[in-house]
C-alpha cells in the first residue's frame, strides 16, 4: 500500500515486483496527479489496483480518480485498472467484466460496478412553459452553448445569458433570434467571483434563473508524462470548477434543469487526455451528487462521444473515437437528444453515441461495457520493416494534407504538426505490426529517422508469431536472437534492446 504524493512513491515502486495494490488517500489531485505520472512507467505492471477509502472518497476526489484511472488503461500497456471506492479488503476479482477499467464502489456490503447499460427511452419530460425565467449558458458560444440554446428555444424558453471568456464574442448567435431577451456576459466561470457577479446582474437585470446549461470547456491533450501542474488546472477550471461554482451560486434559485455537457472520455477514458478524463468525471460526479441532494431542477449530464462539427477535435479525433468503437454523434443528432433533454424531469446521466448507437443512452451506476466499445484498434498484416519508413512519412503527410516527399525525417513530429490523437493513431498502427510498441512511443522517438531506428530494435509481430522463443524473450526483456536479425535502416544507430 502506497499513499498517492508520497514522494518515496517512485522508490518503492522501483523495488515492486508484479500486480500493485495501492492505497490513495490524496486529498489534491496535484498530489494524485503527481502519483499517476510516477506509476505510468510502471507499464511492465499488468494490473493495479486504486484503494479510495470511504472517508476520503468525495465526489469530486472519486470522479478525478475514476477519470485518470480510466485514461490510464489507454495510454499504458497495463491489463486492467480497478478503482475501488471503499473500504473494502482487496479480495476477489475485481477486474472489468468486459474491459480493462473497472470502478466499483462497495457500500452497505454490496458491490457494484459502474458500468454502461443501453436503454430504450428517456424518463418522462415537463410540457411547462418557462416564462420569464432566464437560461444561464456557460460556454454559450460554443457549438453545444449554442445547439442547446437552440434546443431551449423550441422548449418555448425566451430569455437567455451566455457566460464565455471572450471579450467581443460574435454575438448573438443565430440559434437565439426569436429570443425576447439575451445578452453576453465576459465571465470567467472558473472564477466564483465572476460568476456570482454575472448572476446577480443576471437576477436584478434579466429575470430569476430557471435552468443552468454548462458547456464551458478547454482540451489541452498531452500523455500523462508530458503534463504539468499548469496544463492540468488549465482543463479543471471551466469543466470542475466552473461547474461547482454554477452549482453553488444557483441553490437557491428556481431552477427546472441544471445540465453538464459532460464526455464519455470522463466514463471510458482516452489516451492523452487524463486531465480532461478527470475534469469531466469529476464534474458528473457532482452532478450525480447534486441529483442525490435534491437540489432544484433535474440534474442531467450528457457525456457526449466525439460530436463532429463542435467546438472541439478535429477529424483524426472522430476516426480515433470511431477505432475505439465509439460513434461519434453529428451536431444534427445532438441537437434531437438536447430537444429531449431540455425538458426532462428527472436526474441521470447518460452516455450518448452517435450512429449506429444513435439516441441510445446510458444510464449509470448499473452498466456493462459492450465490446463495441472497447473494440480493439483494427490490426493489419505486419509490414517489412524497409516498408515503414514510408509509411510513417505517408501517414504524416496524410494528416497535414501534404506530399510524403514533404515530410522531413529529422523534424519533430509536433513542430511538422501532427496533434496528440494524429500521433495516438499513429501509434496504434505501429502497434499492430510491431511487438513492443508502447502507446507512447512517437513521444519517446519523436522524428521519422529517430522513430525508424526504435522500431528496428523491435520485432514484426509476424515474425514474433512464427518464433515463439522470440516472444518468451521480450516478456523476459532480454535481447532475442530475432532483435539482431532484423535490417538495420541506414543512418540509423546499432539497435539496442535498452532503448525499446
Ligand atoms: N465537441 C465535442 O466533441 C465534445 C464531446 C464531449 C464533450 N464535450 C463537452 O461539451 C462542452 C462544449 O463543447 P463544444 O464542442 O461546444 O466546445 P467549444 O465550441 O469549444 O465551446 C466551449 C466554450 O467554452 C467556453 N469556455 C472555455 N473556458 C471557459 C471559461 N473558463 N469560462 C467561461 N467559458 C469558457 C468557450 O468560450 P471562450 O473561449 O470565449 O471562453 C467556448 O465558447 C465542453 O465542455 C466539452 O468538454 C464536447
Amino acid at each position: 500500500m502506497v499513499q498517492a504524493g508520497d514522494p518515496k512513491l517512485s522508490d518503492r515502486l522501483d523495488a515492486t515486483d508484479g500486480p500493485l495494490t495501492l492505497a490513495l488517500r490524496a486529498s489534491d489531485f496535484p498530489a494524485l496527479h503527481e502519483s499517476l505520472r510516477v506509476l505510468a512507467r510502471r507499464a511492465d505492471c499488468a494490473r493495479m489496483t486504486l484503494l479510495l477509502p470511504l472517508a476520503d472518497a468525495s465526489p469530486e476526489l472519486a470522479g478525478l480518480v475514476s477519470g485518470a484511472a480510466a485514461a490510464l488503461t489507454r495510454e499504458t500497456a497495463l491489463d486492467t485498472v480497478a478503482v475501488i471506492e471503499g473500504e473494502a479488503a482487496i479480495v476477489g476479482d475485481w477486474s472489468a467484466p468486459d474491459g480493462r477499467f473497472a470502478h466499483w464502489r462497495v457500500a452497505d456490503g454490496t458491490r457494484r460496478l459502474r458500468a454502461l447499460q443501453s436503454v430504450t427511452a428517456l424518463p418522462a419530460a415537463s410540457a411547462d412553459t418557462p416564462g420569464d425565467l432566464v437560461a444561464v449558458v456557460a460556454g454559450g458560444m460554443g457549438a453545444l452553448g449554442r445547439a442547446s440554446i437552440a434546443a431551449l428555444a423550441g422548449a418555448g424558453w425566451r430569455r437567455f445569458a451566455l457566460l464565455g471568456r471572450s471579450e467581443t464574442p460574435d454575438f448573438p448567435p443565430n440559434e437565439a433570434m426569436s429570443a425576447e431577451i439575451i445578452r453576453y456576459f465576459a465571465c470567467d466561470v472558473g472564477s466564483e467571483t465572476e460568476v456570482h457577479t454575472a448572476l446577480e446582474t443576471i437576477r436584478s437585470e434579466i429575470g430569476p434563473i430557471g435552468a443552468v446549461i454548462q458547456a464551458a470547456g478547454v482540451l489541452d491533450d498531452r500523455l500523462l508524462g508530458t503534463q504539468d501542474d499548469a496544463s492540468v488546472a488549465a482543463v479543471l477550471r471551466p469543466k470542475l470548477a466552473g461547474t461547482k461554482a454554477l452549482d453553488n451560486l444557483t441553490r437557491d434559485d428556481p431552477l427546472r434543469l441544471f445540465l453538464l455537457h459532460g464526455s464519455i472520455v470522463g466514463l471510458l477514458g482516452n489516451a492523452g487526455q487524463t486531465a480532461y478524463a478527470a475534469a469531466n468525471a469529476a464534474a458528473q460526479a457532482l452532478m450525480e451528487e447534486r441529483g442525490r441532494e435534491n437540489a432544484p431542477g433535474a440534474s442531467l449530464t450528457l457525456c457526449w462521444s466525439f460530436v463532429e462539427g463542435g467546438g472541439m477535435g478535429d477529424a483524426s479525433t472522430a476516426s480515433a473515437f470511431r477505432k475505439a468503437g465509439w460513434p461519434p454523434v453529428t451536431l444534427g443528432q445532438a441537437r434531437s437528444v438536447l430537444d429531449q433533454a431540455v425538458s426532462l424531469t428527472t436526474s441521470g446521466t447518460w452516455a450518448v453515441f452517435g450512429a449506429p448507437m444513435a439516441a441510445a443512452a446510458a444510464q449509470t451506476p448499473e452498466i456493462t461495457l459492450t465490446e463495441t466499445t472497447l473494440a480493439a484498434i483494427e490490426r493489419q498484416d505486419a509490414v517489412p520493416l524497409e516498408d515503414i519508413r514510408a509509411l510513417i512519412r505517408a501517414r504524416a503527410a496524410g494528416f497535414l494534407g501534404e506530399d510524403a516527399d514533404a515530410i522531413s525525417e529529422t523534424a519533430s513530429f509536433f513542430d511538422l504538426g501532427l496533434g496528440s490523437m494524429q500521433l495516438q493513431e499513429l501509434a496504434g498502427e505501429l502497434e499492430s505490426r510491431f511487438e513492443g510498441v508502447s502507446p507512447t512511443v512517437l513521444f519517446q522517438y519523436t522524428s521519422v529517422d529517430a522513430l525508424c531506428a526504435h522500431l528496428a530494435t523491435l520485432t514484426p509481430r509476424a515474425a514474433a508469431e512464427a518464433v515463439p522463443e522470440t516472444r518468451a524473450a521480450i516478456a523476459a526483456g532480454a535481447a532475442a536472437p530475432a532483435y539482431r536479425s532484423l535490417p538495420t535502416p541506414p543512418n540509423a544507430p546499432a539497435p539496442s534492446p535498452s532503448s525499446g
